[in-house]
């Protein structure tokens, strides 16, 4: 996907152990300057309704549950996930060829059919971790490998660092999206994230859509922090 075309490239990530706590931010946040993401954890603990209760208040969600399954599990989970209404999801690349292209056929025709991309290598895993878990030659050949098979598979996009975003978007073309946590707008603390880059950067780079987490809900104003990194992104696609 064009990030010079993407007029709303920013996803908060509302990564709360509570419903109650995600709508308190999301009340302080306007659908029209942002998408959100819902994790693991907020959908383990508030369910399918945690998605509905958003999408009800007019946001696009990304629903991040990363399914990695035979392919008849995970078709029914995409199915699943594409009725309740969300705009993205993910599936892991690791899980194969036919995983991804049963994730596919299962979102066909889906009305409003989200979008749907896979996580190359998790970039909590480096190239030592890598080999234990029997895949040799480090993390940039495997993100490049399952980022192909993603792509030929038929899926729209993948999560990528933002170290990768650059040649992945030179090997897989414009039509792909690139998805991209690890995002600090300058100055931001970094958390426990290793390689980052600023809103500007990513967008320049390529990425298409950035996930920020924390330095949303810690600004004083978070719709404030939503439209400065909205500004930036503005500026390096037009530059
Ligand atoms: O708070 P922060 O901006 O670091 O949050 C980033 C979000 O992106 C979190 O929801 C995190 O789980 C997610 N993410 C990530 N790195 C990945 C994949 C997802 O930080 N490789």
């Amino acid at each position: 996907m064009n990030p010079k075309q993407n007029s709303k490239p920013l996803i908060v990530a509302l990564d709360y152990p509570a419903l109650d706590d995600a709508l308190a931010l999301a009340d302080r946040l306007d659908p029209q300057a942002c998408r959100v993401k819902i994790g693991k954890e907020l959908f383990t603990r508030a369910g399918p309704q945690a998605v509905s209760t958003l999408v009800a208040r007019g946001f696009e969600v990304f629903l991040d549950l990363k399914f990695h399954d035979i392919p008849n599990t995970v078709a029914g989970a995409c199915r699943a996930a594409a009725d309740l209404g969300c705009w993205m999801l993910n599936v892991h690349a690791g899980g194969g060829r036919a995983m991804m292209e049963a994730a596919v056929a299962a979102l066909d025709g889906a009305p409003g059919r989200p979008l749907l991309i896979a996580v190359t290598v998790l970039t909590s895993l480096d190239d030592a971790a890598l080999g234990e878990v029997g895949v040799g030659g480090g993390v940039a050949g495997q993100v490049e490998r399952l980022a192909a098979l993603t792509r030929a598979s038929g899926l729209d996009g993948v999560v990528c660092s933002p170290l990768e975003i650059a040649p992945l978007r030179a090997r897989l073309g414009d039509a792909f999206a690139l998805v991209t946590p690890g995002v600090r707008p300058a100055g931001a603390s970094v958390d426990d994230q290793i390689r980052i880059a600023t809103p500007g950067s990513a967008m320049a780079a390529g990425a298409s859509f950035l996930v920020v987490g924390r330095p949303v809900p810690r600004a004083a104003d978070p719709a404030a922090a939503v439209a400065a990194i909205n500004d930036e992104c503005r500026k390096a696609a037009s530059a």
